[in-house]
């Protein structure tokens, strides 16, 4: 693996062409109104920050947006976009890295708390969190459900996109909670293959991680628009929130 990970030179080069619909604004513009409501005023941290697709809108809606960022090929992307002056990012891992600000929100979206391969970097990472976030401040993850109810007894393949061009593949190790996301594509006659390792969790087991982290649930939607999240939900949007010892109410 690359330094910058698995989203490296290669990756970031074709990343906001790759998956165009999330780039949408139908569906950016839901998330800006969520965190820019949970801010409330305040300031966000995004972990994974990426090429600022949530981060540069957020930071228009009015909010100081700080990101922290495995992938500099990734940064140098969201550096050459307009607005992005106003955006800090710190280079490092966000299970670890440690930003000298305190943060009314903390977001991390689009699937990427699965890119923690491990039990203990991913209690890591909501610990990290809650020492970022003010007193009442909020965690906002955004991360599907595991996909099991799709994975017939024996098999380990569930293919998540097929098309023409492009094949997605999700290879798991339920023992481990591991899975792999193969993506494949015919590029120039040729084809190209990107595979990620991911760990997912179910939401139950990101509860017990925000609590060990000193943080409890607050919401939990199968949507930025507020659905409710039901036993058939492909995906939740959770909000742990940081006690404030001055509300009365701190447990
Ligand atoms: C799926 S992309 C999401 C980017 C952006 N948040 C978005 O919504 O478009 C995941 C991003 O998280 C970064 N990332 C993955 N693991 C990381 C880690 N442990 N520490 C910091 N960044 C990480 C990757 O480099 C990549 O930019």
């Amino acid at each position: 693996m690359h330094d910058d990970g698995y989203f490296d030179e290669r990756v970031a080069a074709t990343y906001d062409e790759s998956d165009p619909e999330m780039f949408d604004r139908g569906v950016v513009d839901p998330v800006v109104d969520f965190l820019a409501q949970i801010a409330g005023g305040g300031r966000a941290l995004e972990l994974g920050i990426g090429t600022g697709r949530i981060a540069l809108p957020l930071a228009r809606r009015g909010v100081p947006v700080h990101g922290i960022e495995l992938s500099k090929a990734m940064v140098a992307r969201l550096r050459a976009k307009p607005g992005s002056a106003n955006i800090g990012v710190a280079i490092g891992d966000f299970a670890t890295t440690v930003v000298d600000d305190r943060f009314s929100v903390a977001y991390l979206v689009f699937n990427t708390i699965m890119n923690l391969t491990t039990q203990a970097a991913q209690v890591a990472c909501f610990r990290n969190v809650a020492a970022h976030l003010e007193p009442g401040g909020c965690f906002v993850i955004e991360v599907g459900v595991p996909d099991l109810q799709r994975l017939p007894p024996g098999e380990t393949i569930h293919a998540f996109h097929v098309s023409e061009t492009r094949w997605g593949l999700d290879e798991y190790d339920v023992a481990r909670q591991g899975l792999i996301s193969h993506h494949f594509e015919i590029v120039d006659g040729t084809v190209e293959r990107v595979s990620i390792p991911f760990r997912y969790a179910w939401p139950a087991e990101l509860d017990l991680m925000a609590q060990l982290a000193g943080m409890r649930l607050r919401e939990r939607w199968s949507g930025w628009k507020r659905e409710p999240f039901t036993s058939d939900s492909r995906k939740h949007v959770s909000v742990w929130e940081k006690p404030d010892p001055g509300d009365g109410v701190a447990s």
